[in-house]
C-alpha cells in the first residue's frame, strides 16, 4: 500500500516534522501541494500546539501529520549536570556566562495524555512517534479516533516491534538522516544502517507500508527509494531553506556552505544523538560526549552559551541539524520543492 491509499495524499512525499526549524506554514504548504505536510509538536507548549492546529485546519482540508517524540523522562542527576558544566566551563569563561545564572532552557517534551486532549480536538489523519511509541492506552487513544500511526525504526528489530504494537507504516530512517536518531531499542549506534540498505531489510521484514528517510534530496533520489519497495518517502533536509520554515539565520548560513558537507551524529546539544553539520564545539569536545546528561537535560546547560553565540552571528554553539545530502537544500517555496522532489514518480 502507497502512502496515497493509506491517508489520502496526491504525493508519496513527506515533509519530515523538524522541531525547532518549522511550524504550520511549512506544513501547510506541502500538504496544499499534494503532499502530506507535518508539525512537529516536542517544542511545543500545549497554547501553542493548540494554535498551530488551528491555523491548519483553517487553511487546509488536506492531510497533515502531527509528530511527537516519545522518550521516557529522565531522572535528574546533579552530579552528571555537574560534570558537564564543568566541561562547558571554559565556554562560560570565554562568553562570560555566570553559572549560577543558568535557567532551565526549552527541553523536549514528550507525548502526554494533555497533548493527546488536544489533539483529540483536530483528529489529524496522520499522528507520526519518533523514539518508538507512547503508552499503550495513550497509543490506543489516538488510534481510536482513526488517527494513521507512523514511527520511525533505525534497524529491523525495531520495526518489527512496530509493526507487532499497532503502527500503520514504518519510517526507515538511515544513518543519513539530519536531526535525531529514531533508535529506541539500544544506545548502541554501531547497530544503525544507511538509508536503502535499511530500507530493503524492513521492507522483506514486515508486512507494512514502509517509508524511506535520510538523504534523499532530489527526483531521483526518490524515485530510487520508491524502486527498492519504499511506500512513500520522508524528506526533512531538503525543505530547510525554503521561506516558509523558520530555520535560524546561523543555520541556514551553515546549510548554504560547504561546510554543510561535514555532518557527524552529536549528543552535546540534547543528550541523544542527532547529526548536524561539524561546528567548533563538535570539534572540540568531540561530537559524541559521555558528559552530557540524558536526553534532553543536556539542553539547558549548553543554551546559554549558543545564545551568545548565535546573538553574534555564530552558529559555533548551535544544533545545524543536517542529514548526509544537503545539495537538495532550495530557497524555493515549498510547494514548488515538493512538486520538484515528485517530479520523476
Ligand atoms: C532540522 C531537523 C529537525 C528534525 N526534527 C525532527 C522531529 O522533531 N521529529 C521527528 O520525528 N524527526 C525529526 N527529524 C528527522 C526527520 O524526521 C527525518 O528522519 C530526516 O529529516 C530525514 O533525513 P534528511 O534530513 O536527510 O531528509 C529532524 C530532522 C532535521 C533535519
Amino acid at each position: 500500500m502507497t502512502v496515497q491509499q493509506l491517508v489520502g495524499v496526491d504525493l508519496p512525499i513527506i515533509q519530515a516534522p523538524m522541531a525547532g526549524s518549522q511550524s504550520s506554514a511549512l506544513a501547510l504548504a506541502v500538504s496544499n501541494a499534494g503532499g502530506l505536510g507535518s508539525l512537529p509538536c516536542a517544542m511545543l507548549g500545549l497554547d501553542a500546539m493548540r494554535k498551530e492546529l488551528a491555523t491548519i485546519k483553517a487553511q487546509t482540508e488536506k492531510p497533515f501529520n502531527v509528530n511527537f517524540f516519545c522518550h521516557a523522562s529522565p531522572i535528574p542527576d546533579a552530579e552528571r549536570e555537574a560534570v558537564w558544566r564543568a566541561t562547558l566551563s571554559p565556554y562560560y569563561k570565554e562568553f562570560g556566562i555566570d553559572v549560577d545564572s543558568i535557567a532551565v532552557g526549552p527541553g523536549r517534551a514528550a507525548f502526554s495524555s494533555e497533548a493527546a486532549d488536544v489533539l483529540a480536538e483536530f483528529k489529524p489523519a496522520v499522528v507520526s512517534f519518533h523514539f518508538g511509541l507512547p503508552a499503550t492506552e495513550l497509543l490506543a487513544r489516538v488510534k481510536a479516533w482513526g488517527s494513521k500511526i507512523f514511527s520511525s525504526a533505525t534497524t529491523v528489530a525495531e520495526a518489527r516491534w512496530l509493526e507487532a504494537h499497532g503502527v500503520d507504516a514504518i519510517i526507515a530512517q538511515g544513518l543519513e538522516a539530519g536531526g535525531h536518531r529514531g533508535i529506541f531499542f539500544s544506545e548502541d549506534l554501531t547497530t544503525q544502517v544507511g538509508t536503502f540498505a535499511l530500507l530493503r531489510q524492513i521492507v522483506q521484514a514486515v508486512k507494512l507500508p514502509v517509508i524511506a528517510a535520510g538523504g534523499i534530496a532530489d527526483a531521483k533520489g526518490v524515485a530510487a527509494a520508491m524502486a527498492l519497495g519504499a511506500a512513500g518517502v520522508q524528506i526533512g533536509t531538503a525543505y530547510l531553506l525554503c521561506p516558509e520554515a523558520s530555520t535560524s539565520a546561523v543555520h541556514r548560513a551553515a546549510l548554504k556552505s560547504e561546510t554543510a558537507g561535514h555532518t557527524a551524529l552529536t549528543n552535546l546539544f540534547t543528550g541523544r544523538p542527532a547529526r548536524g553539520i561539524m561546528n567548533r564545539i563538535m570539534k572540540e569536545l568531540g561530537p559524541i560526549s559521555i558528559a552530557a546528561p540524558a536526553f534532553p537535560l543536556a539542553t539547558t546547560a549548553i543554551a546559554p552559551v549558543r545564545a551568545k553565540a548565535e546573538s553574534q552571528g555564530s552558529g559555533d554553539f548551535s544544533p545545524l541539524w543536517c542529514g548526509q545530502n544537503a545539495s537538495g537544500c532550495k530557497e524555493i517555496p515549498a510547494a514548488q520543492l515538493t512538486r520538484e522532489l515528485a517530479a520523476e514518480l
